[in-house]
């Protein structure tokens, strides 16, 4: 078992990641706020892992409450759902709320709580690979808006994440992958090592070796822990942690919620972004080109969908929390670890991106199963 810290002074939290961690209460019930507690989670995670969780609350007031699966459901109708269990069943603001499930549910949740009773505590409990690595750490929390991804939302930190790295078993090929993009995102933007790392140990990594994958996952929530310590609510750096996002954004609004996954968007939106540096004269192509071939053995998509136009994209693309006095803010690379935020392009830049990448994918078959 490896254990992080997110040094967040009195918000500071663990990260604990290992095997066999849900249904075994000391990961759990030192961190609840008060003797009550609402499990939230989903219909696809609730028969795999929710007795596990119900069993080690013995002894505390507890509920739980299952939603629907998907993207499409990280509304404000949904935190609603959370909203009427929570008042129904008299929870004060002494409860916690545990997020069980991928990056959906705690979104949800995490939002929920933040703004129950003007806050209260709650724990994660990520099950996907992407939210071991990404979501569940650093406390954003929201739901999207059928104009643009993840734009309400709030800052709201857990009391403590427990990644159980055996929930991964279950998961399928193409939500593996989708996580891997954001395990290489870290090394795109400020870990060359882990890069090399991960072209490295890439094959073992999707024949999900539990050693490789445990390790791929604890450097990922370090490199996340110490953005997030160094800036919480994304005053500069954090913002880098958005690499491949503002496109990818674009693709998932544009595409309708859950047609591509997270991840696969962020993916293509990670190529884009090695492209346009590429265009801008910042990144060398040697480098685009490692970090195309990466994603690609990774199984992920590195073009955009043919039914997305530039023009549409560029549109959707200007509802981005990185749009500062209505200039559009790109997180680009400067080289392979070494990513900038930068309003120093001009938008027939990111079209002639659009455009290029799109004749690729006339020539590719490299877009998501299933999308
Ligand atoms: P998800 O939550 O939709 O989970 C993917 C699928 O896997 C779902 O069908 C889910 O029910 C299922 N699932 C979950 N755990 C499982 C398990 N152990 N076994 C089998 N199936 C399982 O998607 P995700 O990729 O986890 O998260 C994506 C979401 O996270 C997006 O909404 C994205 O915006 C958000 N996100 C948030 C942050 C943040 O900082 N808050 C960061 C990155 C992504
Ligand atoms: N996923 C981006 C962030 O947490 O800041």
């Amino acid at each position: 078992m490896k254990t992080l810290q997110v040094a967040l002074g009195e918000r500071a939290y663990a990260i604990h990641i290992g095997s066999g961690l849900v249904g075994d209460p000391q990961w759990i019930t030192p961190h609840l706020a008060g003797q009550q507690a609402l499990v939230v989670t989903n219909e696809t995670v609730a028969p795999l892992y929710l007795d596990g969780v119900l069993e080690s609350l013995a002894g505390i007031r507890h509920h739980h409450l299952v939603l629907p699966d998907g993207e499409r459901f990280k509304t404000l109708d949904t935190v609603n759902l959370v909203f009427d269990k929570l008042l129904t069943e008299r929870h004060d603001r002494h409860t916690t709320l545990i997020a069980l499930g991928g990056g959906v549910v705690g979104d949800i949740t995490g939002f929920a709580a933040a703004c129950y009773q003007r806050g209260v505590a709650f724990i994660q409990i990520p099950t996907t690979l992407l939210a071991q690595v990404d979501s569940s750490v650093g406390g954003k929390t929201g739901v999207n808006h059928p104009l643009g991804k993840n734009m309400i939302g709030a800052f709201h930190q857990p009391r403590v994440v427990v990644a159980d790295t055996d929930t991964l078993d279950t998961l399928d090929d193409r939500q593996l992958r989708a996580g891997l993009a954001e395990v290489i995102k870290y090394g795109l933007i400020g870990d060359r090592d882990f890069f090399d790392w991960l072209e490295r140990h890439m094959d073992a990594l999707l024949e999900r070796q539990p050693a490789l994958m445990s390790e791929a996952i604890r450097r990922s929530c370090q490199n996340k822990a110490e953005v997030v310590a160094a800036d919480e609510r994304e005053a500069g750096r954090r913002a880098l942690l958005n690499l491949g996002h503002t496109f990818g954004h674009a693709i998932e609004t544009g595409m309708g919620y859950g047609a591509w996954l997270h991840g696969e968007a962020v993916a293509a939106g990670m190529m884009l972004a090695a492209r346009m540096s590429v265009g801008l004269g910042w990144l060398p192509a040697a480098a685009a080109a490692r970090t195309e071939a990466l994603l690609r053995r990774a199984g992920l998509p590195t073009t955009v969908p043919a039914s997305l136009s530039a023009a549409r994209a560029l549109d959707l693309m200007a509802v981005d929390k990185k749009v500062q006095d209505g200039r559009l803010r790109l997180v680009l690379l400067r080289d392979i670890g070494e990513a900038v935020v930068t309003a120093d392009f001009s938008p027939g830049d990111i079209t002639a991106t659009w455009e290029s990448a799109a004749s690729d994918a006339a020539a590719t078959t490299a877009t998501p199963q299933g999308a």
